[in-house]
């Protein structure tokens, strides 16, 4: 974590006095760190506090940011390598979820380009309300890598989860956030590598326009970060999207189907491969360097269409395909039939199959069946950070069976 800058935003609640020990741990491990002070959290612990444990001024207010004529607020959200928000109050959560920007922190949060991490701490029956069951996963749909808080005893008197977890774990969350080693988690999928594919292609048609679909992204970078939340060293293959990078995640950006190839063919060899990408299935055979211009007679030109290489398939059965390879599958219609004979024809071991004809692409939420050697597995429709949370427990259990 060497010279590493971390801008750490303490909320309110009881838990405030764990972000102390945890300046203490970020600065012992060689990063630096500034501090940004919620009214919540001035309840809790001083300025001052923070203040001397960072050997940096501590920021408070929206309106005492001195340089405001060089969008001070600005600067601040981008002058850090990652942004922790070390507790996270139910509050913080909601106004972060709802793109809030009342005060000085919520106003980073919207202003940075900086991958970011939130530590929940709070009641377990705020913890556990549909409200903030909504809220962590829009959070986590946006990118943000939301840690689980810690089971036990609270200061109320309950017990259950919603408890800051402890300083030295949330140390080693930054380090794979940071994109250090990453053996740092001591997670399931630790010393593993992973590839995912995620986001549609654009195939250009001439250098202004292109073919593509509606995918968002979202599924794939939720799985990326799931992987990456369980230790894996995770490589992200991605389309043109408009989603933040999940925390620990290795991002490569392409546009066509023959850069995703080219870039998947470069991460490997991985352990297992993860194909979320909505791939074009063809591209224009001969695209254009200049403008196609209306002929003026009313004819539309007529364009070529060549079949893309299928990239799942050409790494599921070629000489360096990973242990475990994983499809998706998208379907309108006869979603189990056509996913059962995908699997065999493309030569993966699993494919997570969804109906797309409703709004699944670009909607927050997804039904999937996982359909493997042994049969049909069908979930619920679930937010897609919890498909993706599920999915990389399922990837961590069998790449454990297989050694
Ligand atoms: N895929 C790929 N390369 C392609 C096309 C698809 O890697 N050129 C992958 C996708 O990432 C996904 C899976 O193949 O994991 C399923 O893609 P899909 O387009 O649904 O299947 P197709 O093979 O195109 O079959 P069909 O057109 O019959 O639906």
């Amino acid at each position: 974590m060497d010279g590493a800058r971390i801008l750490l935003i303490v909320g309110g609640g009881i838990a405030a006095y764990k972000s102390l020990e945890l300046i203490r741990l970020i600065r012992r491990a060689g990063a630096s760190v500034r501090c940004v002070l919620t009214e919540g959290g001035a309840h809790f612990v001083t300025p001052m506090t923070l203040a001397a444990l960072s050997e940096d001024q501590v920021y408070t207010s929206l309106w005492d940011l001195k340089d405001e004529a060089e969008m001070g607020h600005i600067q601040l959200s981008r002058q850090a390598d990652l942004v922790v928000v070390c507790p996270a109050s139910a509050d913080l959560l909601a106004r972060m979820a709802g793109g809030h920007a009342d005060d000085l922190a919520t106003t980073l949060l919207l202003a940075t380009d900086k991958p970011v991490m939130a530590v929940p701490a709070m009641n377990v029956r705020m913890w556990q309300h549909p409200a903030t069951r909504r809220n962590v996963a829009r959070l986590r749909d946006d990118g943000v890598t939301v840690l689980e808080p810690d089971e036990g005893a609270m200061a109320c008197g309950e017990y259950g989860p919603g408890r800051l977890p402890e300083p030295p774990a949330i140390l080693a969350a930054i380090r794979t956030a940071l994109g250090g080693d990453g053996d740092a988690v001591a997670g399931p999928l630790s010393g593993r590598h992973i590839l995912v594919t995620a986001g549609p292609t654009h195939e250009p048609i001439d250098p202004v326009r292109y073919i593509a679909n509606r995918s968002s992204g979202k599924q794939g970078f939720a799985i990326a970060g799931a992987l990456a939340a369980l230790g894996a060293r995770v490589s992200l293959v991605a389309g043109p999207v408009q989603l933040a990078t999940p925390a620990g995640v290795t991002r490569i950006d392409v546009e066509t189907a023959r850069q995703m190839a080219a870039a998947v063919e470069a991460a490997l060899p991985a352990d297992a491969a993860v194909m979320v990408a909505a791939v074009a299935d063809w591209r224009v055979a001969q695209a254009t360097g200049q403008k196609i211009k209306k002929r003026g007679d009313g004819a539309p030109p007529v364009l070529n269409l060549t079949e893309n290489t299928d990239i799942l398939a050409t790494l599921a059965q070629g000489p360096k395909r990973p242990p475990l390879v994983i499809g998706f599958a998208a379907e309108t219609q006869d979603v189990l039939a056509n996913a059962i004979a995908k699997r065999a024809r493309k030569g993966c071991d699993w494919i997570v199959a969804n109906d797309v004809s409703g709004d699944v692409m670009g909607g927050a939420d997804n039904a999937v069946h996982i359909v493997t050697a042994s049969g049909v597995e069908s979930w619920d429709a679930m937010p897609k950070s919890d498909v993706a949370a599920r999915l990389a427990q399922r990837i961590a259990a069998a790449l454990r069976t297989a050694g």
